[in-house]
């Protein structure tokens, strides 16, 4: 499978399809007496989120507004995720309802794209099942989307755009929509060359691929000036950053320059494997006072015979050894994981070792999933499948014990006084608004009226010192003493 840099050529075809768009909508506009709108729904990790972020500034330069009111929208994309069976499930579900939405608007465009694009039995199933879907495409071609866009309204016919080429355009190809005031997220690599024989990340994102370290940095700065807060650096291992590129640069390299940049108040990253966490990163994350302190790792199975089968290179003493560095070196911060239940094989034994693992390393949170049986992956063709009843009886054992750890975490903290980083008002709960600690610990809290007496929406990427004063089992309740950005 081929990589390939998106060229300044690549530019220019795409700024021509962009252009054609514009005339199109804009005529479509008129005749409808209302501007023509979009709207992008994704489904999965934050790197489909970034992903969506640019496809809804391509959108923006075609004319498109972004749609809000009740009316579906004239562009609908949806940005999928294969990772599990569930998520696979909900893009069928929905896309029966927006069935509905076209027959109402016969010009509608509805586009399918994401990781389960790049998944054939999906495609197929979109070509036999769905023919009201206009435009297919995978990861791989996203800066190809006005291209792939422009040639679909000229056919009216289904365009099924699915390759194997592994693509990298910059960030600076697109116009990135950024759906947070004041947090940005920044991939620095695409792709996955671990194959986790559970795993269909590799599959549907390709070879990895690192951006250029010169890129990434001028990227950072302009964030800096735009007044940014927070940057996450994105990739499905940062630490494989820079492999294939030939500057001599590395993801910790990447994490100190950005935590050089003192206006920044956090500067976070996800995910890392524990097979080649660079120590140097926990040094950083010590050292400087804007790295969040928060290590997530994932851990998969505590046992050691369970990781050889998924393809994981480490055992669970050199996880332990990780963790322990981590809390020495970085007190007070949070240590979370993703751990897979019921993995082909496993017996009650490996499970237990997972249980003594999260009491040895007491995750301040975890994601938990029960293994989801992926087509085309290894483990997806091994025999030993543990049964149904089985693997949910362990979840719900795992879960017990972890919500116990993500409890006790957050009864840590009351009693003291953090710093946060305010994401703005509750959505559930009128009064209340919300935000992170430095160790990325969830805080609801309140403000006295002779403090603030907004709706929350000025208070997003603004920083205060909360008190924290109760634990709840996935947060802390706390509230505002002072705003420490004057
Ligand atoms: N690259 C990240 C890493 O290795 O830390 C993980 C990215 S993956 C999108 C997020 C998590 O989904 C994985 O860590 C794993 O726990 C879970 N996952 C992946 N495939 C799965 C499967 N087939 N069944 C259940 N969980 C799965
Ligand atoms: Fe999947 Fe493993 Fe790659 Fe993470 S490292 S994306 S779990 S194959
Ligand atoms: Fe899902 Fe693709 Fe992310 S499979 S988790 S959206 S990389």
């Amino acid at each position: 499978m081929a990589i390939i840099r998106v060229t300044e050529e690549d530019k220019s075809i795409q700024a021509e399809a962009t252009g054609r768009l514009r005339d199109h909508f804009a005529a479509k506009s008129a005749e409808l007496g209302r501007p023509c709108t979009f709207d992008v729904i994704t489904y999965g990790c934050q790197l489909n989120e970034s992903d969506s972020e640019k496809l809804s500034g391509m959108m923006l330069d075609m004319g498109l507004i972004a749609n809000s009111g009740n009316r579906a929208p004239d562009v609908l994309v949806l940005n999928t995720c294969s990772v599990r069976e569930n998520a696979e499930d909900r893009l069928f579900g929905n896309l029966g309802i927006y069935k509905t939405d076209k027959k109402n608007n016969r010009d509608m465009i509805i586009a399918v794209c994401g990781c389960m694009m790049k998944v054939p039995e999906n495609v197929d199933r979109i070509r036999n099942s769905y023919p009201y879907v206009d435009l297919v495409f995978d990861p791989q071609q996203l800066h190809n989307f006005p291209f792939l866009l422009s040639k679909t309204l000229d056919s009216r016919r289904q365009n099924i755009s699915v390759g194997d080429t592994d693509y990298i355009a910059e960030d600076n190809f697109y116009n990135i929509d950024r759906k947070r005031k004041f947090r940005a997220l920044v991939p620095i690599m695409y792709g996955c060359n671990n194959f986790c024989t559970y795993c269909i990340v590799p599959y549907a994102r390709g070879r990895e691929r690192s951006r250029s370290f010169d890129e990434i940095m001028a990227e950072l700065k302009t964030l800096a000036d735009q007044g940014y807060k927070e940057v996450m650096l994105l990739g499905q291992n940062v630490n494989s950053y820079g492999k294939g590129n030939d500057d001599g640069k590395y993801f910790a390299d990447i994490f100190e320059e950005a935590c050089r940049i003192s206006s920044f108040s956090r500067v976070r990253f996800m995910s890392s494997h524990p097979k080649d966490l660079n120590r140097r990163v926990i040094d950083i994350m010590a050292e400087y006072p804007n790295a969040e302190k928060h290590l997530h790792l994932a851990l998969q199975s505590g046992s050691d015979a369970v990781l050889r089968r998924m393809n994981r290179p480490y055992t669970s003493r050199e996880f332990f050894d990780i963790a322990d560095l981590f809390r020495s070196r970085v007190p007070g911060g949070s240590l979370t994981t993703d751990i897979i239940v019921g993995f082909p094989g496993e017996t009650e034994e490996d499970f237990v070792k997972t249980l003594e693992a999260v009491d040895h390393c007491k995750f301040d949170s975890a994601f938990t999933f029960q293994y989801s049986k992926r087509p085309g992956t290894p483990a997806a063709s091994y025999e030993d499948q543990v049964p149904k009843d089985v693997v949910s009886g362990r979840f719900a054992r795992l879960l017990e014990l972890q919500n116990d750890y993500a409890y006790k975490s957050n009864l840590a903290k009351v009693g003291s006084e953090e710093e946060v980083l305010i994401e703005g008002a509750s959505k559930q709960q009128p009064g209340i608004f919300t935000g992170r600690t430095i160790s990325n610990h969830l805080v609801n809290f309140t403000i006295p009226g002779s403090m603030y007496n907004g709706n929350g929406d000025d208070l997003e990427g603004r920083l205060g010192m909360v008190r924290l004063e109760t634990a709840r089992p996935y947060s802390v309740d706390g509230s505002l003493m002072r705003f420490t950005d004057g």
